[in-house]
């Protein structure tokens, strides 16, 4: 591990992990308004760029350049407030959202939970998020970030599954003009209902009217030839048949590529010092998802030429290695950005861009 790595754990991470009397969600707000504030700040951006050695891995995927290989993943910074910081810290991409069309506070908390012992996260947010309009307000004066931004849409708890479609569309036509690829989310476990959008039949009807709409979108702003690409993410806990059918109806219906994957609601690998946690409702991330990620990335690339973001328990630089090596063009981190910090990114930047 990296010097950086080292202090990371040793020093930064007690100190972060302590905050707010242990509460993750206290920390996650107090370490997102520091980096809003770094983002706002053309000096502070220098500094904190300019700390860090550049890797760069560049690539062209569906379209789109990206500089190196490693984004941010969907959650971590919802409503795009601190979208400069994200670069000046080594990644490649941000994905910002996933957001709804209503905006809408989220589950109770506590909501969010750490497993130290497991190197994971048990997390039932609950897409709280400001909303696509309001996500849009703030795109609009943030400007081009310098790295590709795409944003994760998801369906507003008030809103029944059998109108998700109307929903999707209204945050489609929000935020689009600003995202350079549009990420569907119908895996997370914490919205109910969504994870059915993710059948054949409800699948294929709202793919086909984002994709007409990103291309009527794409015709009216008259800014590109080509419509925006989109992307769909998926659950890890889907059976080889749902995952075939719903690779059938990306292809069929012209999606960019997938984003695999999401969190668990299984509880494989866990230590047994985290049992207790273990019992929380929600989503599981972090070291013991990867298996089971990497297994989805492979049977993915298996089985179509869609490009995959590779996502779920990277914690290492062999993990993120896997990762591609499993097929994945592009890699995301949120759980093991939590545990090993900048470092991390860096580390997978540098070996990445030694291949
Ligand atoms: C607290 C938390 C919030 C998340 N929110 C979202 C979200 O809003 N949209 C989404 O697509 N994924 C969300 N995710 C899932 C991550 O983007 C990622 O797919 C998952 O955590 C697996 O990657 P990891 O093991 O690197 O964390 C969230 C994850 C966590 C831990």
């Amino acid at each position: 591990m990296s010097v950086g790595g080292v202090a990371y754990r040793r020093v930064a991470r007690p100190v972060l992990f302590r905050m707010g009397k242990g509460d993750p969600e206290v920390v996650h707000h107090r370490t997102l308004s520091a980096l809003a504030r770094v983002s706002r700040s053309a000096p502070a951006l220098r500094l904190l760029g300019g700390l860090r050695r550049r890797h760069p891995s560049p690539r062209t995927v569906f379209g789109v350049d990206f500089p190196s290989a490693v984004g941010l993943a969907a959650g971590m910074d919802k409503d795009g407030v601190a979208l400069k910081a994200w670069p000046a810290l080594g990644f490649g991409h941000v994905e910002v959202g996933t957001v709804t069309a209503h905006p809408q506070p989220g589950n109770p908390r506590p909501r969010l939970f750490r497993l130290p012992a497991s190197g994971a996260i048990i997390n039932r947010m609950g897409f709280n998020n400001s909303g696509a309009q309001a996500l849009a307000a703030r795109l609009a004066t943030t400007g081009r970030i310098g790295v590709p931004l795409g944003i994760s849409l998801g369906k507003s708890k008030i809103t029944p599954v059998d109108e998700a479609v109307g929903d999707y569309l209204t945050s489609l036509r929000a935020v689009y003009p600003f995202a350079d690829y549009i990420a569907v989310n119908v895996s997370s476990p914490n919205t109910p209902g969504l994870r059915t959008l993710q059948d054949r039949a409800p699948l294929d009807e709202l793919l086909a009217a984002l994709t007409t709409e990103a291309g009527s979108l794409a015709w009216s702003l008259g800014q590109r030839r080509t419509p925006v690409p989109v992307l769909v993410k998926i659950a890890p806990d889907l059976t080889d048949q749902a995952i075939a059918d719903l690779l059938e109806v990306c292809v069929d219906r012209g999606i960019a590529g997938l984003i695999a994957t999401n969190t668990t609601l299984t509880r494989p690998g866990l230590a047994a010092g985290d049992a207790a946690t273990a019992a929380e409702a929600g989503g599981l991330s972090g070291r013991p998802l990867a298996p089971r990620s990497l297994e989805v990335v492979r049977f993915v690339t298996a089985h179509c030429d869609l490009p995959v973001i590779g996502v779920g328990g990277i914690g290492t630089v062999d993990d993120g290695l896997r990762m591609l090596d499993a097929g994945a063009s592009l890699l995301q981190l949120y759980t093991g950005f939590i545990f090993g910090g900048p470092p991390l990114v860096t580390s997978l930047n540098k070996a990445i861009a030694a291949r």
